[in-house]
């Protein structure tokens, strides 16, 4: 089993999928993305013509919701049955659907237990594991927890500096929509009592990913050290 656990929340635009990819890589540890599957589980309710808003036909879908992930952080796939849905749950479709799924109870605990599931089977030395409620639900007692943010500002601009102008205008617009309807379900703006704040609006991606490994390494000392 797993010894180590990084658990990182954080908002839209964080780096939070990018930086723990990243440190998962130079730890040599396993990495799972939980937004990914609500994204797949986003995907195959829309793929199944079900009305995302309608609670009740969403949690019917559950039993039927084939989803597998590999936790390797190099080539990252994301499996709906036969289907490598790794690029489609990017599409604005499946994001424009994905906080009304979210916000039903049965979906976040019938996820979470796939996750604890996944974090339990891992066989590397460490797993991060990143979303919205990591730190406070999914994994509470994992020893290294951090929240990553940066001003809105800062995280519109990386979110746009992927996209054409004309998207990133309205990418931006979208994006605040959704943090604020996801907000609403779980508190991913501010820290639990114990998670560590690390505030990356400042720092390039390098620094932090570094900002981040010295969390953890801090934590293994004093593990080691007693
Ligand atoms: O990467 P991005 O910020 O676009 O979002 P994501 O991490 O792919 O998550 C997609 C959506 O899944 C979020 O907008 C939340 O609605 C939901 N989510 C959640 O509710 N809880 C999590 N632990 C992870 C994601
Ligand atoms: O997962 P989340 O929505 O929190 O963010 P992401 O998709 O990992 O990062 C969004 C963009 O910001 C990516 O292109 C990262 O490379 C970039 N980034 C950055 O420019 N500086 C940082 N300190 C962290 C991320």
């Amino acid at each position: 089993m797993t010894e180590l656990v990084l658990a990182m929340d954080g908002p839209a635009g964080s780096g939070k999928s990018s930086v723990s990819k990243a440190a998962a890589r130079r730890l040599g540890w396993a990495y799972l993305d939980t937004g990914a599957a609500y994204r797949a589980l986003g995907w195959y309710v829309v793929q199944r013509g079900v009305d995302p808003t309608d609670a009740a036909a969403v949690i019917d879908s559950l039993p039927d919701f084939d989803y597998r992930v590999g936790t390797d952080p190099d080539g990252y796939h994301v499996f709906v049955g036969e289907h490598d849905v790794t690029t489609a749950i990017r599409e604005p479709e499946v994001t424009a659907v994905v906080s009304a799924i979210a916000r039903v109870p049965e979906v976040r605990t019938f996820l979470t237990g796939l996750f604890r599931d996944i974090v339990r089977h891992s066989e590397k030395p460490g797993i991060v594991v990143e979303g919205r409620d990591i730190t406070t639900v999914v994994c509470p007692d994992a020893p290294v927890r951090i929240l990553l943010t940066a001003d809105e500002a800062v995280r519109m601009a990386r979110r746009a500096a992927e996209l054409t102008e004309h998207s990133a205008a309205h990418v931006g617009e979208a994006l605040r929509r959704r943090d604020a309807a996801d907000a609403r379900v779980v508190d991913f703006m501010n820290a639990a009592e114990g998670v560590t704040t690390l505030d990356s609006t400042d720092l390039d991606f390098d620094q932090t990913v570094d900002a981040v490994l010295a969390v953890v390494q801090n934590v293994v000392q004093k593990e080691t050290h007693g």
